[in-house]
């Protein structure tokens, strides 16, 4: 099939490398010239495991090509695929200037009918009409609309893509669902075919029922700390209920990333837009602005007064095995040290550039190893549960920390691991290990 994708993003240059892979042809469309140059030079603008090579692959292959004009790609094309961003507006609701520019354009570039017209971008519900409707005031040629949503995830994005639990396609148009269950049929059985509406819905009710499940362990955590229960366990106690499910129930400072934070606010936007209050979100995301806080609160308990004290920072990006520092909680914990007069020392394996292009000061020291960042500091916090960091042995923590104050915000480290150190170990929702 012969696709072009709009957006070079995560979600639209994932998606464009994956189908190439399954042997269609795709061209990735951007207007950032930088990017596409990159893009033909074989570099990759973000970090995410295998995807460098796949390009490689493909290129080479010559079923996978990038350009700035989009003109020439829409004409060879059978289906285009939108997946430009929808960044937050200040006010929460999803920024839908990109989207409807590139539909636009897509609509003065068609030159046949039957066109398939997919929008993998996550759009309010509602969204795909206006883009028919636009696409309509600027083309006389017969289209079809389909909304596909994206669940991948950062960091096993591939995997995602290639292996997915479900494919949702919401369109109806009988061509868009012919192309699209063939386009999608040799990545899975089951596929789910939906109104339009409905498919726009699935996306955001999927991303705030796992927001929800993490907010509500992190809220079980905090009543096990006072309790003296496990979260951990009463995680996995609960898991094994199939009903239930055992994902997204760790605990820990609480979810970051451009998709949870950004589509849980716009979800409460939708809602309030049809005079509905959507309380138990608006909750979750209360709970999650607050968890991060309990890093400052422990660190306050232990060390009192922070001013002055040197505050060592594993991990800055939002999750590991991404560079991606977009709502990273790292951000609101560094802010809250500095408020407090602390200095800090932060690293991450990959994060650091991208973190330090948006909070550059000089009480934030970016360091090149785990271990500079923790000599002779008066405490050791972690927020990110890179491999890194869990391989590293107690012991030499301990030797590198000016005080033994381990603040582990992903709980990496197990009670075995501690034995024989002298740490003052606190985790998210377990009983004192020390
Ligand atoms: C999320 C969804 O998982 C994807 O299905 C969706 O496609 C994507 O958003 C999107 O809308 O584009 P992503 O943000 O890449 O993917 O990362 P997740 O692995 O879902 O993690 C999000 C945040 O939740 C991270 O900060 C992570 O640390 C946190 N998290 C996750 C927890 O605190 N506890 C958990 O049990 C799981």
């Amino acid at each position: 099939m012969k696709i072009t994708v709009i957006g070079t993003g995560y979600v639209g240059l994932v998606s464009g490398v994956c189908f190439s892979e399954l042997g269609n042809d795709v061209t990735c469309v951007d207007h950032i010239e930088k990017k596409i140059e990159m893009l033909r030079n074989g570099e990759v603008p973000i970090y995410e495991p295998g995807l460098k090579e796949l390009i490689q692959k493909n290129t080479e292959a010559g079923r996978l090509v990038f350009t700035t004009d989009l003109t020439e790609p829409i004409q060879k094309a059978e289906m285009v695929i939108l997946a430009v961003g929808t960044p937050s507006l200040p006010n929460g609701e999803a920024n839908l200037s990109y989207i409807m520019a590139a539909a636009k354009e897509v609509a003065q570039a068609i030159n046949k009918n039957n066109m398939v017209i997919v929008t993998k971008s996550t759009v309010p519900v509602g969204t795909n009409e206006k883009i028919n409707n636009l696409i309509m005031e600027h083309t006389n040629f017969t289209f079809s609309i389909a909304s596909v949503p994206e669940f991948l995830r950062e960091g096993s994005a591939i995997k995602d893509t290639l292996h997915p639990d479900r494919i949702i396609i919401g369109t109806e148009s009988e061509i868009a669902k012919r192309k699209l269950t063939e386009l999608h049929r040799p990545l899975t059985d089951q596929i789910i075919i939906t109104d339009v509406r409905s498919a726009e819905m699935i996306k955001y009710a999927s991303n705030a029922f796992l927001a929800t499940k993490i907010s509500f362990i992190n809220e079980i955590a905090n009543i096990c700390e006072k309790v003296g229960a496990d979260v951990t366990k009463v995680a996995e106690g609960m898991g094994y209920d199939r009903r239930i499910g055992s994902s997204f129930l760790k605990a820990g400072i609480g979810y970051g990333g451009s998709c949870f934070p950004k589509d849980t606010q716009a979800l409460i936007q939708i809602a309030g837009h049809v005079d509905y209050d959507f309380k138990l979100l608006k909750s979750v995301v209360e709970v999650n602005n607050d968890q991060r806080f309990n890093i400052i609160r422990k660190l306050e308990s232990i060390l009192g007064n922070l001013q002055g004290k040197t505050i060592a920072i594993w991990g800055l990006s939002f999750k590991p095995e991404t560079d991606d520092v977009r709502d990273s909680p790292a951000f609101d914990i560094i802010h809250s040290l500095l408020d407090r007069h602390a200095k800090v020392r932060a690293y991450d394996p990959i994060a650091v550039k991208n973190f330090r292009s948006q909070l550059n000061r000089n009480e934030v020291h970016y360091c090149s190893s785990a271990e500079e960042a923790a000599l002779q500091a008066d405490a050791l916090c972690v927020l990110t549960e890179w491999n890194e960091f869990s391989e590293i042995p107690l012991l030499e923590i301990q030797e590198w920390l000016k005080r033994p104050i381990l603040i582990d915000g992903r709980n990496i480290y197990t009670e075995e691991e501690l034995l024989d150190t002298e740490l003052m170990y606190y985790s998210v929702g377990r009983p004192n290990m020390n």
